[in-house]
């Protein structure tokens, strides 16, 4: 037995396929480069959610119902920002979610509320209240007007879009699975949601790109990589942005994400600093685990993507989530439609009652 699950395939799905050695992801036929060339938020939904969904609707009908969404997902905020005071902006959006009813949310109020509970939830943290949403805007436009006060910087926007897109599925991630075993106990779909972004926000998940910039700050110059990383390995921290249980190679959405920032303002001095302490912590973890390849994940050019696109770092986990959900609502359908609880088996260890042995109790 694997103590991570490492390996074992838990669910048969027709969403995504990683493939850790070559370096590639696809989702329902397209990789993932294609995707993030020519797909938004809404498009990316209706490919996801395609066939699963009762009354399939195209990628223009998601969009206009999306907007409509975020209308509805503002209604919710009279309830939820009192009760979020004093929460971090996860806890908040983690609280918004659980306040969702069960007989009045469906998988579009669960996206529409990612967006429009962040940027409110943020707002509140700055002493503002909530902007209303804009239903013509596309999903990342608006989020940045709600959180920019009615302001959106297109190149910003078109960023932020991309990267929704980028991380909208992946496979059977800690998340997703987690989303699929609340699912499978029909609990329902915002159970499911909830579930699994309690998962995400996690640092070795979803909550990792905060923790590269505050890497790259503590770092500050290119004198400072070498120092930092052997203070880092003397303390046993590991590194945020680097290793991946599945991929053995570059994650193909670093690349995908990079350009993104060399695309943005202010984006490429960025770089300059990344790449650098990138190629170092490579090297180091080459020397250290010669046995392990342990490459640049994800979240590295993730934090610099939404550091360019202008997002604060205590909201990153919670734009992840506003992409990922897109991959968690598919899964809990998918899920559905399988019909049986997930429910593995353990190896018990414990004590056994007197006179017996485990041998015989636990087989
Ligand atoms: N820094 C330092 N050491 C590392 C790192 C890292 N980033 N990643 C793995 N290692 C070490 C492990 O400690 C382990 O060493 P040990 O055998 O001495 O304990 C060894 O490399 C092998 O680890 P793996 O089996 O490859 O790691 P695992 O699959 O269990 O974990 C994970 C994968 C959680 C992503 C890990 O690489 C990690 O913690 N990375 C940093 C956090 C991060 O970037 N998370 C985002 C992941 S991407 C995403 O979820 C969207």
């Amino acid at each position: 037995m694997d103590k991570g699950l490492d390996g074992v395939v838990a669910a048969v799905t027709n969403l995504s396929q990683v493939d850790g050695e070559a370096g590639r992801l696809i989702v329902r036929g397209h990789d993932i480069e294609e995707l993030a060339a020519g797909y938004d938020f809404a498009d990316m939904a209706a490919l996801l959610w395609d066939g699963l969904v009762p009354g399939d609707q195209d990628s223009g009908e998601i969009r206009r119902a999306l907007g409509l969404a975020r209308l509805r997902a503002a209604e919710k905020l009279p309830h939820l920002l009192p009760a979020a005071e004093g929460l971090t902006a996860i806890e908040g959006l983690r609280a918004g979610l659980a306040m969702l009813a069960d007989d009045d949310c469906d998988h579009l109020l669960l996206c529409a509320a990612v967006p429009v509970f962040t940027a409110a939830l943020w707002r509140q943290a700055q002493g503002k209240g909530p902007l209303a949403p804009d239903p013509a805007k596309g999903q990342a436009e608006d989020f940045l007007a709600m959180l920019n006060d009615g302001a959106a910087d297109q190149a910003a926007a078109r960023a932020l879009e991309t990267y929704l897109v980028t991380v909208a599925d992946h496979g059977l991630n800690a998340s997703t699975f987690t989303a699929r075993v609340v699912a499978s106990t029909r609990a329902g779909i915002v159970s499911a949601v909830v579930g699994a972004l309690c998962a995400l926000k996690g640092p070795l998940h979803g909550g990792a790109p905060g923790p590269v910039l505050d890497m790259l700050d503590e770092i500050g110059d290119l004198d400072g990589v070498e120092p930092w990383l052997e203070r880092q390995f003397a303390a046993g921290e590991r590194l945020m942005g680097f290793g991946h249980r599945v991929y053995r190679t570059r994650d193909p959405r670093a690349d995908v994400l990079k350009g993104v920032v060399a695309n943005l303002r202010g984006g490429q001095n960025r770089i300059e600093l990344a790449e650098a302490v990138e190629a170092a912590i490579l090297a180091q973890l080459a020397a250290r685990y010669p046995d392990r390849r342990l490459d640049t994940n994800v979240e590295f050019y993730t934090a610099l993507a939404l550091e360019a696109a202008g997002l604060p770092r205590e909201l990153f986990t919670l734009a992840f989530a506003m992409g990922r959900v897109l991959g968690w609502t598919a899964h809990i359908f998918e899920q559905e439609q399988s019909g049986r609880i997930i429910r593995p088996a353990s190896r018990y260890t414990g004590p056994v009652p007197k006179g017996e042995t485990l041998a015989a109790v636990a087989g």
